[in-house]
């Protein structure tokens, strides 16, 4: 949009997170707080986006490093209105509309700042304030109306009467301003107050004194415009994030049987038909294909999964692709660099890391395969485990098409079955095996008649 430039307000600690991590960082729906006003501020295409930071900069910074953002810093936390003056010398160049926004206000929606910048600019107003009415207004400023209906002036809940303190009529904190106006009035502004800082809001109050209309836009959806202070604001926002997320699959053609229970990142791509059961985290870049059933109690990350795969229940599934019509778990993990093929199955108690099973390939209970290729159609047995360590360093286990391995097997990494070989059940294979071949490494079986029987007679007796 032409004509206008953001600051994003995020210099602050966030003292009643009561945490040592700023908060702007703290993870809201699997993102950082942050990102949402920032991917906000971004789909506005305004000239310049200028975050004004502080407390923990450095890591903010390298948080949003491939984001395209103009920081700037403020050095001492001395209120809102020392925040925007930071902000000013970022704007050297630019001369018109300037919108301020919060870090800590993600829940913020396009319509709604699109419908304050448009008041303000058909208006052609110098200050335009997003207000919105709600039911507990406590801890947020009150917006005083004078006797002909206009703002007056705002009034911060610390510095509030009792009387002002019943107004539910709130300052959201996200502003349009002339540009001009905002850094005269901003050099006006005194720390007398509470708390001792320099409010953003008190241009307001200077705005009206100057006989300046202040352009209120009322937000109807209260949710919209809450701010984020504490951590019981911080699971209010998330559970109303999860909501709209979940609300936005279900109208594009996924089922989600219980949607208080199901965690999707806003990150994620699921295609339709796919059913999602209840107590199920899919989180990061995890893409899910059609027709897919996911069961209860898995966490997914950052998985590409096909179309008609099931994932049974219970399954940890990380940075793994999963190949059409697979099947997984119950109790599977599915560690980093894990790829099945197409119809692969993978069954109870199996854990897999950075190996390729190739179509139609199966390890259906029991099993460990790390550092290892398994080849088309491949059946591994119960309890297979491919030593791939040391103690110093890991090997490839690689097997080929068709090979059968038979139950509890080891393989000692490095080692290569070639295409077609049969491992028979309870064998150490610790050499290469040609294709075809039948490997088998047992002790002779011994049974000695009556043995037992004696011994439990021998035993009665004393
Ligand atoms: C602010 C408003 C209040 C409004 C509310 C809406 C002021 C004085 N008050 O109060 O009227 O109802 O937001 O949510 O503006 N920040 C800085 N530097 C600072 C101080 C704050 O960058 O020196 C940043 C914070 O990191 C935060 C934002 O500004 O992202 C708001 O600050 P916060 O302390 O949360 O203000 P509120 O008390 O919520
Ligand atoms: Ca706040």
């Amino acid at each position: 949009m032409k004509g206008i430039s953001i600051i994003i307000l995020a210099a602050g600690l966030g003292t009643r997170m009561k945490s040592n991590l700023v908060k702007i960082l703290h993870p809201l729906a699997g993102m950082p707080m942050l990102a949402y006003t920032l991917d906000l501020a971004k789909s506005l295409k305004p000239e310049k986006i200028v975050a004004v930071i502080g407390h923990q900069a450095e890591k903010v910074k390298d948080t949003f490093s491939d984001y395209d953002v103009n920081w700037a810093i403020q050095k001492e936390q001395k209120g809102t209105g020392h925040a925007v003056m930071q902000a000013k010398n970022a704007l050297n160049n630019f001369n018109d509309t300037v919108i301020v926004l919060s870090g800590d206000t993600p829940l913020l929606k396009k319509e709604t700042i699109s419908e304050l910048i448009k008041s303000h600019k058909s208006k052609g107003s110098r200050v335009a304030i997003l207000t919105t009415e709600i039911d507990n207004p406590y801890g947020y400023g009150r917006v005083i109306i004078n006797a002909n209906g206009k703002v007056e002036r705002i009034v911060e809940e610390k510095d509030a009467s009792e009387t002002i303190k019943k107004i539910m009529l709130i300052n959201t904190g996200i502003y349009a301003f002339d540009k001009e106006f905002l850094f005269n009035a901003l050099s006006e502004i005194k720390p007398n107050n509470t708390q001792g800082e320099y409010y953003l809001t008190d241009i307001i109050g200077i705005a009206a004194k100057r006989g300046l209309e202040i352009n209120a836009v009322k937000a109807k959806d209260s949710d919209e415009v809450m701010g984020i202070n504490t951590r019981l604001e911080l699971a209010r926002a998330e559970k109303i994030i999860r909501k709209r997320i979940n609300d936005r699959w279900m109208l594009n053609g996924v089922t989600i049987i219980d949607t208080e229970t199901t965690f999707i990142d806003d990150t994620v791509e699921i295609g339709r038909d796919t059913i999602i059961y209840p107590n199920n985290f899919i989180c990061g870049k995890t893409k899910i294909g059609e027709g897919c059933t996911i069961f209860p109690n898995s966490r997914i990350i950052d998985a590409e999964i096909g179309s008609e795969v099931k994932i049974k229940d219970s399954c940890l599934i990380e940075e793994s692709k999963i190949g059409d019509r697979a099947s997984v778990g119950p109790f599977a993990h599915l560690r980093p660099y894990t790829e099945l093929g197409k119809g692969v199955k993978i069954g109870n108690f199996v854990e897999i890391k950075k190996s390729v099973l190739m179509d139609g390939a199966k390890a259906n209970h029991l099993t460990y395969l790390g550092d290892s290729s398994i080849g088309r159609n491949v059946n591994i047995g119960a309890g297979t485990i491919t030593c791939n360590y040391d103690g110093f360093k890991k090997h490839r286990t690689e097997i080929g098409d068709n090979v059968f391995v038979g139950s509890d097997v080891q393989f000692i990494a490095p080692v290569k079955i070639g295409k077609g070989a049969i491992v028979a059940a309870g064998t150490t294979v610790t050499e290469d095996v040609p294709a075809d071949s039948l490997v088998i490494s047992r002790t002779k079986q011994i049974s000695k008649k009556g043995w037992a029987r004696k011994k439990r007679e021998r035993q009665s007796k004393s």
